[in-house]
């Protein structure tokens, strides 16, 4: 395993610690209006149904995180998922789950994704984990998030769903420096994978969620989505994951840039205590 990626698998950890550590975020409650628990998500309508509800989703990284988490609220809110997976264990679990379709495959390999991604109406991808080595040393956080964008435009799948990071693209002031630096490489590769999206992919229905720092624990249903771009913060993954399905049935995330964060988490990267603005989904 590279040096580059144990430092990103190391800051799972210790984004927890440090990076995405913040321990003050609080959200300005009267700029945010009410809501299920005190985050304005709870706003969000239609849950799963309504007219922006997708019959049969791609998901790549469904295979654990928030990927995985994906899977189980895309599942509850009546989608059908189509999950591509690079284990046979995996793979079996899944297809155990009514309404997975698991497609076994390398995500760094394009006509494996295409090939997956045809005949589903949305695509979410969750993929990362640094430089495959199967691949030449490439990045799963680029080319194969590139893999998915390229062929839900190839097959006409207007809409998707980008997980990246706190940290990326406009982002990037948000992490302190010295984090920043340790995770340079692998945030400038999720980054090259939301420009084609920003760039390219001008006409597509795209959103980006950048999580901050992930932890693995019971959801708190108390994250929120921003779109400001120096907001940082833990997030559970299945808040994370929560957020990701909500967003992606909500009218009002086309080509938006939303940080995720948790400000019921303490931490310790916002001493200020600053607050933020919440996105309300609808
Ligand atoms: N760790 C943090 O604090 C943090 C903070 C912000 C954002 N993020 C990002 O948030 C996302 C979710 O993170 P997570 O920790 O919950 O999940 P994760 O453990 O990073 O999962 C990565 C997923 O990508 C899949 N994958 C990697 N290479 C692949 C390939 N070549 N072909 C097919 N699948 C491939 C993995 O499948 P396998 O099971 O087969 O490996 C797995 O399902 C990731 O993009 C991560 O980089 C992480």
């Amino acid at each position: 395993m590279s040096v580059i990626i144990r430092l990103f698998l190391a800051a799972t950890g210790m984004a927890v610690a440090l990076a995405f550590t913040p321990t003050s975020f609080i959200i300005n409650r009267a700029t945010i209006g009410p809501n299920r628990g005190s985050s304005s998500l709870c706003m969000v309508q239609g849950r799963g149904g309504g007219d922006n509800t997708y019959k049969r989703v791609f998901v790549a990284g469904g295979s654990r995180g928030v990927g995985r988490l994906v899977v189980d609220k895309l599942l509850a809110s009546g989608s059908d998922v189509v999950a591509l997976v690079r284990s046979e264990e995996t793979s079996r679990e899944l297809s155990a789950l009514g309404g997975v379709t698991a497609i076994r495959g390398d995500a760094m390999d394009y006509k494996t994704v295409e090939g997956a991604m045809d005949g589903c109406d949305a695509a979410i991808t969750t993929l990362g984990g640094g430089r495959d080595p199967r691949s030449d040393g490439k990045w799963v956080d680029y080319v194969g998030n590139n893999n998915v964008i390229e062929a839900a435009g190839v097959l006409g799948v207007t809409r998707v769903v980008l997980v990246t990071s706190i940290g990326c693209g406009s982002s990037k002031d948000a992490t302190p420096p010295s984090v920043y630096e340790v995770l340079e490489d692998v945030l400038t590769q999720k980054s090259k994978a939301e420009n084609v999206l920003i760039k390219y992919y001008t006409n597509m229905n795209w959103t980006i969620v950048r999580p901050g720092g992930l932890v693995s624990a019971p959801e708190t249903g108390l994250s929120i989505l921003t779109e400001d771009t120096t907001a940082i913060g833990s997030i559970h993954r299945g808040d994370v994951a929560d957020l990701v399905v909500r967003a992606l049935s909500s009218k009002n995330t086309e080509r938006k840039i939303l940080s995720a964060v948790d400000p019921s988490i303490a931490s310790s990267a916002n001493p200020a205590r600053r607050t933020t603005e919440a996105f309300v989904l609808v």
